[in-house]
């Protein structure tokens, strides 16, 4: 067992010291921004900082931004407006912006939306503390967007034990790879790996506080190489072979992983560790060998197509999912087709499409043939029809199946109970609310776009 770091509870209201304060956290974009954002409240943990799900309450509001697409972007900046209003009308509020729009932008933020005390990138929350005594201080504002030498995640107190039964684990962090679409590589620095000994021990403490399944996180997870506790070089399976050992780990998931890192050992995994779930997040972006040359993807669709095979070579039920952009400039209604004709090949359960958006910085965002508004939104739409049709035929094939569905949450409607199966779908059961944290036979009857609901095989008592 590791030395815990964490600290002392905040102090009681009853032992006269100050109320604890409230720390409002919301998360944008991808998982591991929700995750940051956990290790943020367990940041803020010892300052006395308690979370709160209602902004109204918070001394302390964070907007963990995502600045992938425009879109995402700019939500920030309407937020900031809200949250303007509630300032101005409760003392002492302090609003930070961290993840990526806080990393690309900069002092920026401050300029746009003067309402802003603190800034900080993705590589420096472990730092908000100071930064909040900084303001208390007098300081004005504050701004880290550096990418320090040290390792956020060992000057991190440990994990406060959030609950939950599937939780996340970050692994990697970085991308090196530089897709001309994307923003990632400058907002989140280079590609690092933790050590395998420090994500082990973490997720012994997560198994030991109640998680059965574990997704471990990466902007590119399948480029995992760090030091595991042999000395040696451990790439993602092996990582993902010694978590199956952790004795009460049920289920391990993994996301997102570019088809280049790919390596022989990862695909054997899926063919050899149970625990390992038979679902993949793998993007492919395009269909097009052109398109995928000038975004810089380093791979062709038949690349894709016998990576494709391999993989279901050893795992035959494996289920897939993927990103796809339309309109990434110089795409011809041929190269569209492409994309479509991959599609339909391969079969996806699920998917997420995107319609291309030019961020500054990129190399996409001076390519010439940028494609019309118009042009991206009928292609996208054809995409995602069929997208949804795949994924409606594929909920329907596991109609009559019985199937393990680990239940993690209440169901919608009471007497429910939710989970998810081993492709990823949700499933929802009339059960008793004692099923959450436990795997159990479920006989599928009904599917639709987006899950599925059974009956439980064996009664299990209230
Ligand atoms: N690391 C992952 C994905 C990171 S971003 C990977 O390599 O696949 C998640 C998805 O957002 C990408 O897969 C891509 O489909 C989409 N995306 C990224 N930049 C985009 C842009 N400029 N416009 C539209 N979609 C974008
Ligand atoms: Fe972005 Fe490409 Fe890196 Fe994925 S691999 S994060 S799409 S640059
Ligand atoms: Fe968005 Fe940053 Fe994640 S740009 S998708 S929050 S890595």
């Amino acid at each position: 067992m590791q030395d815990s770091k964490r600290p002392a509870a905040a102090p009681s209201p009853e032992g006269g010291e100050a109320a604890p304060k409230k720390v409002f956290i919301k998360a944008y974009g991808c998982q591991m921004n929700v995750y940051d954002a956990e290790r943020m409240a367990d940041a803020l943990a010892p300052e006395g900082y308690a979370e709160t799900a209602t902004v109204e309450e918070a001394d302390l509001v964070i907007l963990n931004t995502c600045h992938i697409r425009e879109k995402a972007a700019e939500k920030v900046y309407s937020e900031l407006g809200r949250l303007a209003k509630l300032k101005a009308e409760k003392d002492g509020m302090m609003i930070a912006v961290a993840g990526c729009v806080a990393q690309a932008e900069g002092e920026e933020i401050s300029r746009r939306a003067p309402v802003v005390d603190i800034v900080v990138g993705p590589q420096a929350y472990h730092r908000l503390p100071q930064m909040i005594a900084e303001i208390h201080r007098g300081a004005g504002r504050a701004l880290d967007t550096e990418f320090p030498v040290e390792d956020k995640f060992d000057a991190l107190p440990d994990e406060n034990g959030a609950e939950g039964v599937a939780r996340f684990l970050t692994v990697q962090e970085g991308c090196d790879k530089f897709c001309t679409f994307c923003v990632v590589p400058y907002t989140r620095g280079a590609e690092y790996s933790r050590g395998a000994a420090s994500v082990i021990a973490e997720a012994k403490r997560m198994v030991a506080t109640g998680a059965r399944e574990i997704t471990l996180l990466g902007q590119n997870v399948n480029a995992y190489k760090a030091e595991g506790p042999d000395g040696k070089d451990w790439g993602l399976a092996r990582l993902i072979r010694a978590l199956a050992e952790i004795e009460g780990l049920a289920r391990i998931r993994y996301t997102t992983s570019h088809p280049r890192d790919m390596d022989d050992d990862l695909i054997a995994a899926h063919g050899d560790v149970p625990a390992l779930m038979p679902f993949l997040h793998l993007p492919v972006q395009s269909g097009s060998d052109r398109i995928l040359a000038a975004m810089n993807r380093k791979h062709e669709a038949d690349d894709y197509r016998r990576l494709i095979e391999r993989l279901r070579a050893v795992r035959p039920d494996l289920a897939l999912s993927s990103d796809f952009i339309v309109g990434f400039p110089g795409e011809s209604d041929a190269d569209f087709e492409a994309t479509m004709r991959l599609i339909r090949e391969i079969g996806f359960a699920q998917a997420f499409s995107f319609k291309y958006s030019r961020r500054p910085g990129t190399p996409g965002a001076a390519m010439p043939k940028q494609i019309a508004e118009t042009v991206k939104d009928a292609r996208l739409k054809e995409l995602q029809d069929e997208l949804v049709r795949q994924q409606i035929a594929f909920n329907a094939s596991l109609k009559g199946r019985t199937i393990p569905v680990l239940f993690d949450r209440p169901g919608r409607h009471a007497g429910q109970v939710a989970g998810r199966s081993p492709y990823l779908q949700a499933v929802h059961v009339d059960g008793p609310l004692s099923l959450i944290g436990q795997i159990a036979e479920v006989e599928i009857s009904k599917s639709s776009q987006n899950s599925l609901s059974g009956a439980l095989k064996e009664a299990v008592a209230a």
